[in-house]
Order: structure tokens, then C-alpha cells, then sequence
């Protein structure tokens, strides 16, 4: 069979360990896809930079955006980040091409989703995120396929590899705040802009993301309350122990009644030390999940990371190969429910 050319944009912790995924395990992904996968073509800033993975016989892009239309490629994976320029520039370029994307920036998708889907639905083609919540959780497939015929109550968990990494480094080591982020950088957890995780704005994309899907309605990231760990010191720590509890950056959204508004936040949270969640630990992530019908679930796995985010992107990958990706968002079409107001969740 010919294989499904991709077309890769952004070379960084996620596209360079997507490449080394799919060199180290290619005869299983070609066999799960019923084709060979392959990489055609490639993009990111600076060409000459060592990657570490080989790149031999691929096509380089200097311009991100041609990889949109280079008739070569079957399928664009956006792994650059960021919520607006190239990286939202691409998904629309190739969504308005009919070119399936598969992507895992949740910033571009809870602040534009909506509209990226009517675009997908529009030109008729795909649009994967699989790796845009809690890296190798198949966080998505469970809110989208497993429990798609329950009702769900609410949706949240602990949605930020890096900020769990600092809060559990600094409690169990007594590291200071800046030491534990400088690690997580290094190790490839952090956005390129760090604030975005520690100030919580990445916890509540990817929250926005799960409750739209879970309500089945694109939901305003505007409203969703945010408040990050910066705040958090060691006697804090200290005293949640004390007390019992653990800190957790925690996200929760719910419908406050049938068609009524959604409720979100994302914010440190004292969680008792005998509750699951308070387990979770350095770059582990939980998604937390009530449905009327299933009940309480929780999947705990690697939130970020090359490897785990790799595994989650080419799973979108596969499932393009076999024919199997859902063509839609998952959520009605429509203006974005409203959430409560910010300040009514405060405290
Ligand atoms: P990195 O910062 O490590 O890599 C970003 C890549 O994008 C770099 O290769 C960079 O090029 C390239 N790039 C930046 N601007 C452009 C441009 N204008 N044109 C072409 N290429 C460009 O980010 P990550 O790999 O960590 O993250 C990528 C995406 O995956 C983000 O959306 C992020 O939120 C998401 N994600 C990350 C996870 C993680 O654990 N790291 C987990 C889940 C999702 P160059 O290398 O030349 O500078
Ligand atoms: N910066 C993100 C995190 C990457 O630390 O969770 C995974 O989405």
C-alpha cells in the first residue's frame, strides 16, 4: 500500500520525538495503520540546528506554511505552539486545502477551536488533538468515544506535567520555585513561554477543551477562572501536609443544570492526602471524569514529555490511516456557551 506522507511542522521536544517514534517503531505503527507512515517533509525556524533524529531524504520548508501545500503531503501535524501566527496560520491554510491536521496545541484550539472545526467541517476534512490534553492520556478518545453515550456531570483533573513537576519537587525535596522550573524546561515539560503553564493558562486551555466536548458545546475559554502556583511556597506545602492535604493545581468544569451555564476553574487546590489525586505526582497528569451513567472515573498518566506527547500524536495519525478519525469537533455547532462568571467561582 502507499504510505501516508506527513508533513511536519515544528521540530522541537514533540516533532523531534514524533520522528524518533515513528523511526523506533515503525513495522507496529505501519501495521496498526494498515499502511507505512512515513515523514516527507519537515519545518521548523532554524535548519541548521542538531535535532538529534534523522532527516535524511525529507523535504525541508523554510516557510512553515508551505508544508499547507506541498502536494506531497497527506496529512500536516502542527507541532510549533501558540495561539495565533504560524501555527494557526498553517491549520487553516491546510483545513482549507481539505488537508487532514492533526495538532497538539490546546492554546490554538481553546481560544479558536470552534471555528477550526466549522473550517474541517467545511472543506471536509480532519482535525486531530489527541496530544493537546495530558500528553499520553488518551484523554480526548475517553471524553469523545468511551463515554459517548453517557451524560457528563464534570470534567477536570490535573492537567499541567510542569506545574505538578514544581509543586511535588518543591514539597518533597524543599527546591526552590525557580530551580524546579529551570528542570522542567530542561526535561521539555515547560511551553516555550513558561508563564503560560505556571500562571495556569495551560491547565484551563486544556480544561475549556474537555468541557466542550464533555457538554457538547464550544466552551469560552474567557470565562473559565484561572489562578496559577506561582503563589505557592514551601510553608505552604508544609502546612497543607500538616492540615492533612496536598496542593494540586486542580481544574474542574461543570453544567450548572441542564442547557445552563458551564462553571470552570483551574486553581491550586487543597486535596485530602487519602483522595487518589493527591498520588499524582511529578509530570503525571489525571483526568477526571462523572458521568450519570459511568460514575467517577480518574486515568492517570505522563502529562508532556517528548515520548508520551509523541505516542498521543501518532495515535491520531493511525487512526487517520485506518479511516477512523471522527470528521467533527465533537461539539454542536454554535456560539460558545456561556461560563459563569469569573468572579462567582472566586474563593
Ligand atoms: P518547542 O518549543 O520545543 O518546539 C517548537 C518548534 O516549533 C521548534 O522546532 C521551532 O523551531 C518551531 N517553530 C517555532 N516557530 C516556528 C515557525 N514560525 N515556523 C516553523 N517552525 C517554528 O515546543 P514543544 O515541542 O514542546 O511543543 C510543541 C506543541 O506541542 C505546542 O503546541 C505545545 O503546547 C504542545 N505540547 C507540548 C508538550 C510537551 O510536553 N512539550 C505536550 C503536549 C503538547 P526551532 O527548533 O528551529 O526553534
Ligand atoms: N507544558 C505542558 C505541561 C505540556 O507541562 O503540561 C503538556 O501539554
Amino acid at each position: 500500500k502507499s504510505p501516508l506522507r506527513l508533513g511536519i511542522a515544528g521540530l522541537g521536544t514533540v516533532g523531534a520525538g514524533v520522528v524518533t517514534l515513528l523511526r523506533e517503531n515503525a513495522a507496529a505503527i505501519a501495521a496498526r495503520a494498515g499502511r507505512p507512515v512515513e515523514v516527507a517533509a519537515v519545518s521548523a525556524r532554524d535548519r541548521r540546528r542538531d535535532r538529534g533524529v534523522d532527516l535524511s531524504g525529507v523535504r525541508w520548508h523554510d516557510d512553515a506554511l508551505a508544508l499547507a501545500a506541498d502536494d506531497g503531503v497527506d496529512v500536516v501535524l502542527e507541532l510549533i505552539g501558540g495561539a495565533e501566527g504560524t501555527a494557526r496560520a498553517l491549520v487553516e491554510a491546510a483545513l482549507a486545502r481539505g488537508r487532514d491536521v492533526v495538532t497538539a496545541n490546546k492554546a490554538l484550539l481553546a481560544v479558536h477551536g470552534a471555528r477550526l472545526a466549522r473550517l474541517a467541517g467545511e472543506s471536509g476534512a480532519a482535525l486531530l488533538f489527541e496530544a493537546s490534553v495530558a500528553g499520553g492520556i488518551p484523554a480526548i478518545k475517553l471524553v469523545r468515544e468511551g463515554l459517548a453515550a453517557d451524560r457528563l456531570l464534570r470534567v477536570g483533573g490535573i492537567l499541567n506535567g510542569t506545574c505538578n513537576y514544581i509543586l511535588t519537587t518543591m514539597r518533597d525535596t524543599g527546591r526552590d520555585f525557580d530551580d524546579v522550573l529551570a528542570e522542567a524546561q530542561a526535561l521539555g515539560y515547560a511551553e516555550a513561554d513558561p508563564s503560560v503553564d505556571v500562571d495556569g493558562w495551560d491547565a484551563a486551555h486544556k480544561l475549556a477543551i474537555l468541557a466542550g466536548l464533555a457538554f457538547g458545546r464550544p466552551v469560552s475559554f474567557d470565562g473559565v477562572f484561572v489562578e496559577g502556583i506561582r503563589g505557592i511556597q514551601a510553608c505552604d506545602q508544609h502546612f497543607a501536609r500538616e492540615m492533612g492535604y496536598r496542593i494540586k493545581l486542580l481544574g474542574m468544569a461543570r453544567r450548572a443544570g441542564e442547557g445552563g451555564a458551564i462553571e470552570a476553574f483551574m486553581r491550586p487546590c487543597l486535596v485530602a492526602q487519602d483522595s487518589p489525586l493527591a498520588h499524582v505526582d511529578g509530570v503525571f497528569n489525571a483526568v477526571v471524569t462523572e458521568g450519570a451513567f459511568s460514575g467517577p472515573m480518574m486515568i492517570e498518566g505522563r502529562g508532556a514529555g517528548a515520548g508520551p506527547t509523541a505516542s498521543a500524536v501518532l495515535a491520531d495519525v493511525v487512526d487517520l490511516a485506518r479511516g477512523k478519525a471522527l470528521q467533527v469537533w465533537g461539539v454542536a455547532p454554535g456560539a460558545p456557551a456561556a461560563c459563569a462568571p469569573r468572579s462567582t467561582l472566586r474563593g
